[in-house]
């Protein structure tokens, strides 16, 4: 493989991308950010500069596997300082996987603020096709900053948001005033030819389910694992999740709708149906779509679903061991603490430690784990591990982990009974993000082949803030030796206060 470098802005900026102006945060002022393209086998390296006037940053490479590269996993609290106004980080990684996924800010909510992009790295495809469109970087956004909203969203829960964005552009229907403003995302299809479409969620608080009208999408990848290719005519994405897919381009009228639909019993979204591309046959054409949907492709009141794991069979068969003796339960909850609503994962609440992260304290020996980093260890080279994770709150959680693709051996509805649970270790679907039902339960299983600290958290946008997260610390005794010495004497700068950029 080649090395791949990028450089990298971290800016405040205005833009426009539903025609309502605001204050965004970016990576060289653009949302989404650049994608970044490799192959599979490549190295990847961003220099990451920091521009911001009130705030820390830090870039996460979300489903990058980092082996052995724990460092560079970008989460600040965790792996590293919050970048500081002024300075630099570089980040270097292996692609050891190929299909499709996303950057972004691990800071706060800042990646909800514009700081998040593609990254597509090319390998083989479980089905051929004839052209690659690459990321279509599925967004929703609002028209107040991301932390403002969580300002709000402490006083009076989760906030709204106001639409979605595909490849950084949608229009926006103020209802109030009838003003449409902004410009649909428009691509073109050539009759007979079969495209790559790369689906990403970088949504903060949407569930989405893709579809554009007459054609059936063939699903070849789930997050970073390529499948059998199942043909469907649309498909659910949790945020943070990607579904890679082959549409073949066998229609004739001029134009027709792409969907992401917000599913509202899992999003909280005040526009769930005008997220909405155009594909276009006829180049030339300016009017909107006539098309209609697949039905259930508009089905905005239907219950929250992960696209269907059984249907996830990855291409490359790889078994769990049907050994669940290193299992661990977690219970994921709701509380009030001082009229703010926390989560819990395990018996605790997470919270951030900006000013001291996880890997500097391993690296200096000067280990204050646990009062309020729920950490979780794993100390043993290259076994399997088990979690159940259960909620008995009717809310969705889409769980990520990581620095591992994990094995899927369960989801369902209710409480989870070791005796009655119906487990798959044959080849189970494998990614790095997962719908945790409303009132369920998920039954994950990961190898301990990976040392470091490894964030996993629900990934609604507010909800790492507000604690839904625990820490694994995998192989402890051999952290050290990975990270570079010359970064380890400091103790963070003191970003670590949630400044708003517009105060
Ligand atoms: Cu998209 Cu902690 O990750």
């Amino acid at each position: 493989g080649v090395v791949r470098e990028y450089w990298w802005e971290i800016v405040n900026t205005t833009a426009a991308p539903d025609g309502i102006e605001r204050i965004i945060l970016s990576v060289n002022g653009s949302v989404p950010g650049p994608t970044i393209i490799a192959d599979w086998g490549d190295t990847v390296v961003v220099h990451v500069t920091n521009k911001l006037e009130n705030n820390g940053t830090g870039i996460h490479f979300h489903g990058i596997r980092q082996n052995y590269t724990n460092q560079n996993d970008g989460v600040p609290s965790v792996t590293q300082c919050p970048i500081a106004p002024g300075e630099s980080y570089t980040y270097t990684w292996k692609a050891t996987q190929y299909g499709s996924s996303w950057y972004h800010s691990h800071y706060y909510v800042q990646a909800w603020d514009g700081v998040a992009g593609g990254i597509q790295i090319n390998g083989p495809a479980t089905a051929d096709y004839d052209e690659d469109l690459g990321v279509l970087f599925l967004s929703d956004w609002m028209h107040e900053t991301a932390d403002q909203e969580v300002i709000l969203a402490e006083l009076h829960g989760p906030p709204t948001l106001n639409g979605g964005l595909i490849n950084g552009t949608n229009q926006y229907n103020d209802t109030t005033t009838g003003t449409v403003t902004g410009t649909r995302f428009e691509t073109t299809f050539v009759t007979g030819t079969r495209y790559r479409i790369r689906l990403v969620s970088g949504a903060a608080d949407s569930h989405f389910r893709f579809s554009i009208d007459n054609h059936t999408l063939e699903v070849i990848s789930a997050d970073f694992v390529p499948i059998v290719p199942y043909v469907t005519d649309y498909v659910d994405i949790s945020m943070g999740q990607r579904y890679d897919v082959i549409v073949t381009a066998n229609n004739t009228v001029d134009n027709y709708w792409m969907r992401a639909t917000i599913v509202q019993a899992c999003s909280e979204n005040d526009s769930p149906d005008n997220v909405l591309g155009i594909v276009r046959y006829n180049s030339t054409s300016t009017a909107d779509p006539t098309s209609t949907a697949w039905s259930d492709a508009l089905a905005v009141g239907i219950t929250c679903a992960d696209e269907d794991v059984s249907k996830l069979v990855p291409y490359v068969a790889i078994d769990a061991a049907e050994d669940p003796t290193n299992t661990t339960d977690f219970t994921v909850a709701l509380y009030q603490s001082g009229g703010i609503g926390l989560w819990e994962m395990g018996a605790k609440s997470f919270v951030n430690q900006w000013d001291y992260p996880s890997l500097m304290q391993i690296a200096q020996g000067n280990n204050t784990w646990g009062i309020s980093q729920n950490v979780y260890a794993y100390p043993e080279a290259n076994k399997w591990a088990y979690m159940v994770i259960q909620t008995s709150n009717q809310q969705p959680h889409p769980m990520h982990m990581h620095g591992h693709d994990f094995f899927i051996l369960g989801q369902a509805d209710g409480t989870f009974d070791a005796a009655t649970a119906d487990l798959t270790y044959t080849n189970p679907p494998r990614r790095d993000v997962v719908m945790l039902p409303g009132d369920g339960y998920v039954v994950i299983a990961f190898y301990t082949d990976n040392p470091g600290v490894w964030l996993m958290h629900c990934h609604i946008a507010w909800h790492t803030t507000e604690g839904l997260a625990i820490q694994i610390l995998e192989r402890e005794s051999e952290i050290p030796a990975l990270i570079d010495s010359s970064t380890i004497n400091t103790t963070c700068a003191s970003w670590d206060n949630y400044a708003s950029e517009d105060d």
